[in-house]
């Protein structure tokens, strides 16, 4: 793979050579020269000077349209200008105040509104603390502590949330009997046993673990689309199985939306019609500010009730993203929704057919505005599905990325591209160009060094 690699690597290096300066700076003080791991990618990331809309622009000059917004989060594209006047007007009146504010019940009633699940809610700064609160939430309220979750599940940085992230094939023990397994040397082995894997969109093995662990399981949690595995979609089917089997066994069921919020305005569990006990948002609710929020019944999230004896110890919230996640929520009606979403369809149509133009094998997945490519053309109902196509395409994801920014797209180096409403159908044709020419460029590479990804 050697030729391939060098020559996609030399030809980005000489595109961007500011950014390749600049990294040499940021390596001086930052390990590997950055400081978030899931927006890292080799050779080196490209340094952005500025954003708008659907643009980012960057060190070199650049325009390059933006299929990542943020991992999801930036619903509206970048500098939206009525969250920027939201959040200079409350930089005006001062950034935060540990009080209420008239913003968070503002945001706080839009959620309630929306979300099936919410009867009241919490803000966190971040979803990380937003599921972790909720696992709290059921801990608490269930007095038992072992966790179930989806492998290939990702729940935030922390070390409960990564356990079985990524499952990999000689770790994860058999698809029938798995086995919780550390994302890298800091999870201690305690962590691991409060853990019940459980493989995504298998129903009769989510039902044979909640009866299995019933008397110690708390919570299952599972987000509706499996985002940092590949954006897999959850069946309906498995989710009621698991919304059926957590009724039935006293364990709370939680939909993490961080990601899914985006797709309609109660969330995937408004589509699906499966509602959960508690259910964790981020992302786009902050407007592009950090945030999060967790919520479910009065009655159980009456833990964190000030007056209880002994409530569950929750704090955090910031007004400005209060400020900035209220002018992005209201900006996003069901229209909105629907266009983000028809634009998702429009590419991940796109992509599969320059895929078939190509004789590639290759498929783009996701649901609505959220969009992944995978190189295989496997089925892939879960994570196992999703690492077995990684690992047979090798670095030939992480060179297609590098050709599509070359073609002014950007996306997540694990190929996660998502619409907003800053996008108009042209910049989705854009990018559908771009793989096609990317795919064109690549292919000579393919075929003499992978030739199994070809037709
Ligand atoms: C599904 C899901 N849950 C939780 C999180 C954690 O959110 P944050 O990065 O705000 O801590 C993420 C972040 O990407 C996510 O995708």
């Amino acid at each position: 793979m050697g030729d391939l690699r060098t020559q996609v690597h030399e030809a980005y290096r000489a595109w961007s050579p500011e950014s390749a300066r600049l990294i040499e700076d940021a390596r001086r003080v930052f390990p590997g020269g950055d400081t978030r791991m899931s927006a890292h990618f080799g050779p080196y990331p490209l340094f952005i000077e500025r954003a708008e809309g659907c643009r980012l622009y960057d060190a070199d000059g650049h325009e390059i349209r933006d299929f990542m917004n943020n991992f999801t989060s930036l619903i509206h594209g970048h500098a939206n200008p009525d969250v920027v006047e939201a959040v200079c007007e409350q930089m005006r009146r001062g950034s935060a105040y540990a009080a209420p504010t008239r913003s968070q019940v503002a945001l706080g009633s839009l959620l309630q509104e929306r979300v099936p699940s919410i009867e009241q809610l919490r803000f966190t700064s971040s979803g990380s603390e937003a599921t972790l609160m909720t696992l709290r939430c059921a801990r608490a309220a269930t007095g038992k502590h072992r966790i179930m979750k989806m492998e290939g599940g990702y729940h935030g940085s922390y070390e409960l949330a990564e356990v079985s992230l990524v499952p990999l094939p000689g770790l994860a023990g058999p698809p029938d009997a798995p086995v919780p397994v550390p994302i890298d040397a800091s999870i201690p082995p305690s962590t691991l046993g409060d853990v019940v894997p459980c493989p995504f969109n298998d129903p009769e093995m989510a039902r044979t673990l909640i009866a299995r662990h019933a008397h110690e399981l708390a919570a299952v949690i599972v987000e509706p689309v499996l985002g940092s595995m590949g954006m897999i979609p959850a069946t309906r089917e498995f989710l009621q199985a698991l919304r059926d089997a957590a009724s039935a066994h006293d364990v709370l069921l939680v939909f993490d939306e961080v990601i899914t919020l985006r797709l309609g305005l109660g969330g995937a569990q408004q589509q699906h019609d499966v509602v959960p006990d508690l259910t964790a948002l981020g992302k786009i609710i902050g407007g592009g500010l950090p945030i999060g929020a967790f919520g479910g019944s009065e009655e159980l999230m009456r833990v964190f009730h000030p007056d209880e004896p002994n409530p569950v110890m929750h704090a955090s919230t910031f007004s400005l993203s209060m400020a900035a996640g209220a002018a992005a929520m209201e900006q996003l009606d069901v229209a909105a929704i629907r266009r983000t979403n028809e634009l998702g369809d429009r590419l991940r149509t796109g992509f599969n057919e320059a895929f078939a133009r190509h004789g590639i094998r290759g498929q783009a997945v996701g649901l609505g505005s959220l969009v992944n490519l995978h190189l295989t053309d496997a089925p892939l109902p879960d994570a196992r599905a999703v690492l077995d196509g990684l690992i047979a395409s090798g670095p030939i994801n992480s060179l297609l990325h590098l050709e599509m920014l070359q073609r002014g797209v950007a996306s997540a180096s694990r190929l996660m591209y998502c619409t907003s409403t800053a996008m108009v159908e042209s910049d989705v044709d854009f990018a559908v160009d771009a793989l096609d020419d990317a795919l064109t460029a690549l292919r000579p590479g393919i075929e003499a060094e992978r030739p199994a990804l070809l037709n």
